[in-house]
């Protein structure tokens, strides 16, 4: 799973800029699809259709875009100033490289810090993309950037810059792969637009209309020193959300869960996650509502540039989904 991972997590694609991660994803996923199409957000969804009877209409989310920033104004020198594209802290910037859509690489460096125990804001921050004055600057206003950084992999500790949501497009490709029989009818949605406010998914959801809706997604790990309290740890097995700031989990879902991943024998977690939330929310709230649940995977130094997932718990992921799809789902 390493060499598709790192084509994913190392490619470009900040939310409302996801065309090149659609062209990397297409053929991984076209042998195991009945049908693609990709809506007018750019939400890429493949329909695998069940078989049999019982079956029931359920939507799979894993977000291709990325957290990044975008360019706001040049200076008169033809230094770049830029705003964010989803959550970005400005004390994970300094000396980052970015990658614009052409492959462009830029530097990212701040005004002159005068007290070191202090942080500039996103405002005082600027990309060098090498140019000498505004006219001759090669990016122009309105052009997005996302991070440069090599995939890492340490015994089965995977790092990257965009694990959030790359490691969840990797789970649901595998699950496509490995999904031999379903009754269900499953459409794989690889939304866009996640990291500004869940968008892609919320229109996906109110098209496909789905009777159950699963978010593949990160989520904090509490094992590391000082951390935002989470009863998540690394390793340890597939998280089972509960609850985030943003939903409710479908209780009778989380049970399924919990019971297909038992009988199973796959290491769980239950996850309770104090900030943040994921594809799963609009998919709930969508027309009429739908029973939605996600399926997180245990994640260090999430929205930093060395995002760090454990492979355990990656294949520990699709094993449950798997388990999920193959069977009847009575909620
Ligand atoms: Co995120
Ligand atoms: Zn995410």
């Amino acid at each position: 799973m390493n060499d598709l991972i790192k084509k994913l997590v190392e490619a470009y694609g900040p939310s409302g800029f996801e065309d090149q991660m659609r062209d990397l994803i297409r053929p991984e996923i076209e042998k195991y699809a009945d049908e693609i199409s990709v809506d007018a957000m750019g939400n890429m969804i493949a329909l695998k259709k069940g078989k049999g009877k019982g079956g029931l209409k359920v939507m799979i989310a894993a977000h291709m875009d990325e957290i990044g920033l975008m360019i706001s104004h040049i200076t008169e020198d033809g230094f770049c100033r830029f705003t964010n594209i989803g959550g970005i802290y400005p004390h994970t910037l300094m000396g980052s490289r970015v990658q614009f859509a052409d492959g462009r690489i830029g530097i990212i460096y701040s005004d002159r810090i005068t007290d070191r125990s202090k942080i500039h804001g996103l405002d005082k921050h600027y990309i060098d993309v090498g140019a000498s004055s505004k006219e001759d600057c090669p990016v122009k206003v309105g052009d997005a950037v996302g991070f440069v950084r090599p995939f890492l992999a340490q015994g089965k500790m995977l790092s990257a810059k965009s694990m959030d949501d790359r490691i969840g497009c990797v789970i649901a490709i595998e699950a496509m792969k490995r999904l031999k029989k379903s009754p269900h009818d499953i459409y794989f949605v690889f939304s866009v637009q996640e990291e500004v406010g869940t968008r892609g998914a919320q229109a996906a959801a109110n098209m496909i209309d789905p009777d159950v809706g699963i978010a593949l997604d990160v989520t904090l790990a509490g094992d590391t020193p000082e951390p935002t309290p989470i009863a998540v740890e690394l390793g340890k097995g597939t998280a089972i959300k509960v609850k985030d700031t943003g939903m409710i989990a479908h209780a009778g879902l989380v049970r399924l869960m919990k019971k297909r991943a038992e009988e199973a024998d796959i290491p769980y977690q239950l996850e309770v996650l104090t900030g943040g939330s994921t594809d799963a929310r609009s998919i709930q709230i969508a027309n009429g509502g739908a029973a939605a649940g996600c399926i997180s995977i245990p994640c260090r130094y999430v929205h930093s540039q060395s995002e760090t997932v454990h492979a355990d718990d990656v294949e520990n992921s699709v094993k449950l989904l798997v388990e999920i799809l193959s069977k009847p789902i009575e909620l």
